[in-house]
C-alpha cells in the first residue's frame, strides 16, 4: 500500500522535474570553514545538542520481544536499551551501580536479566537491582537499580535523552516528522544484524553529506546515482528534522500507473534525517538503511554505523541479499562520500577565514546549520 503522504511527494518530485528546479530557499547560506574544526565549538555542540535533545537510539524492531536489548556508546555515554516484561522499551546507562563496570558487552541480544561480569550484581529487564552477592557486606547501599534515562517509543523508533532527569517532550520534538516516521512503518521491519562501521570526519561534514540531494548524480554517477535525476529534490523541514525526496528517471510514469499497482520505490527515494545524527534512507519499498553518526572522539572525527532493515526476516535466502546490499553501501559511502568529506576536512585549515557555501538548492543543509546555531544560542 502506497502511503498518501509519499505519493504526494512523488507528485511534487514530478512537478520539480517538469519545471527543472528543486525546492529552493530564498538565499545562499554560509558557514565559516573554521566552524568545522574548532575544538571549543565542538565541545559546545556536544553539550548543547547531543547531551540536550532527544536522540533516536534504536528502532522498535531491533528489540521486538521482552528481554531483547541493544547497547551503544554515544558521546561518551554507554547506553543499554531493553524491552521489559511489560512491553515497554527503556534506556539505561550501561553501567553497574556497584563500581561502574559495563553490563552488556554485545551490541544486541536477548537476556533474562543482566549480570555484571565483575561481581555479579544482577538487574532485571526493567533495570531493578535483584541480586547482590554477599549482600550483607553492603548494608543498605541506597541503590535500587540502573540509572534510567528519559526514553520513549514512538512510530517504531525509540528515543532517549542522555541526561537523567531531563524533560522529554517527544511529540513536540518530532513535530510533523512523527507522521512521516509512522508512514515508514518502522515497526514492521526486520534488522540484518551485520552492520557496517566507517570512519568519518567532523560530524557536521558527514551530516552535510546525508542531507545533500545535489550530489547524487555527480559524486555517485557511476554507482547509486545512475537511476536518479539529480537536483530536482523535494525538501520538507519538519521541526528540527528534514525529509528529502529524490526523483528517479521513471518519475514521469507515476500518473500512468494505478496507485494500487504503483511501486513507488521505482520512481523515487526518500531520506528522513532525524536531527541531529540519524539518517534513514528508503522505507517506501522493502528495505531501509539507517545510518547513525557518532561524533568524536575529537572535532575532526566521527564514526558512521550503517544498519540494514528489510520487510521480511533476514534468514534463508534473504541473508545473501542483505549482505549484498550492505556491501554496496559500505563501498559507496566509504569510497565516495567519506573519501570526499575527509578531503574537505583536510582542506579546512587552508580555507582559513573563508566560508562553506550552501546554495538555494541545499535547503536541508541550511536547515541543519540553523538548528545547530539556534541550540548553541539557547
Ligand atoms: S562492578 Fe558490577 S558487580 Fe561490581
Ligand atoms: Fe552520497
Amino acid at each position: 500500500m502506497t502511503s498518501p503522504l509519499f505519493l504526494e511527494i512523488a507528485r511534487r518530485l514530478r512537478a520539480n522535474v517538469d519545471r527543472g528546479l528543486p525546492d529552493q530557499t530564498d538565499a545562499v547560506f554560509r558557514v565559516p570553514a573554521r566552524d568545522y574544526r574548532d575544538p571549543a565549538l565542538w565541545e559546545r555542540e556536544m553539550q548543547s545538542i547531543f547531551l540536550r535533545v532527544p536522540l533516536l537510539v534504536a528502532l522498535s524492531c531491533d528489540l521486538p520481544e521482552p528481554g531483547d536489548y541493544c547497547s551503544l556508546d554515544l558521546v561518551g555515554r554507554p547506553l543499554l536499551i531493553v524491552r521489559g516484561d511489560d512491553g515497554r522499551a527503556r534506556t539505561f546507562l550501561n553501567i553497574c551501580r556497584h563500581r561502574g563496570a559495563r553490563l552488556a558487552s554485545q551490541p544486541w541480544g536477548h537476556a533474562r536479566s543482566f549480570t555484571c561480569p565483575y561481581h555479579s550484581w544482577t538487574y532485571d529487564r526493567e533495570g531493578v537491582l535483584v541480586g547482590v552477592p554477599e549482600r550483607e557486606s553492603f548494608g543498605e547501599p541506597g541503590v535500587d537499580g540502573l540509572i534510567a534515562l528519559p526514553s520513549e517509543e514512538r512510530a517504531g523508533a525509540i528515543f532517549a535523552m542522555l541526561e537523567p532527569g531531563a524533560n522529554l517532550d517527544l511529540d513536540s520534538w518530532l513535530g510533523e516528522m512523527g507522521e512521516s516516521l509512522a508512514a515508514l512503518r518502522l515497526a514492521d521491519l526486520y534488522p540484518y544484524r551485520t552492520t557496517t562501521t566507517l570512519a568519518s570526519p567532523n560530524w557536521k561534514l558527514a551530516a552535510d553529506g546525508y542531507l545533500d540531494g545535489y550530489h547524487i548524480g555527480y559524486l555517485h554517477r557511476e554507482s547509486i546515482g545512475t537511476r536518479a535525476i539529480t537536483n530536482r529534490n523535494t525538501y520538507d523541514l519538519l521541526g528540527s528534522h528534514v525529509r528529502v525526496g529524490f526523483a528517479h528517471k521513471r518519475i514521469g510514469e507515476i500518473d500512468t500507473i494505478a496507485s494500487d499497482d504503483l511501486a513507488l520505490e521505482d520512481h523515487m527515494s526518500l531520506v528522513h534525517y532525524v536531527f541531529p545524527n540519524v539518517s534513514m534512507s528508503g522505507g517506501i519499498g522493502d528495505s531501509l538503511m539507517l545510518s547513525r553518526l557518532f561524533p568524536g572522539p575529537t572535532v575532526d572525527r566521527s564514526t558512521t554505523v550503517q544498519h540494514q532493515y528489510f520487510r521480511q526476516p533476514v534468514e534463508g535466502e534473504m541473508i545473501a541479499r542483505a549482505e549484498q546490499k550492505r556491501l554496496v553501501y559500505e563501498q559507496v559511502v566509504r569510497d565516495e562520500d567519506c573519501a570526499t568529506v575527509f578531503g574537505i576536512g583536510d582542506n579546512l585549515a587552508a580555507m582559513a577565514d573563508r566560508d562553506i557555501l550552501f546554495g538555494r538548492n541545499e535547503p536541508a543543509n541550511q536547515h541543519l546549520h540553523r538548528q545547530i546555531r539556534a541550540l548553541l544560542q539557547d
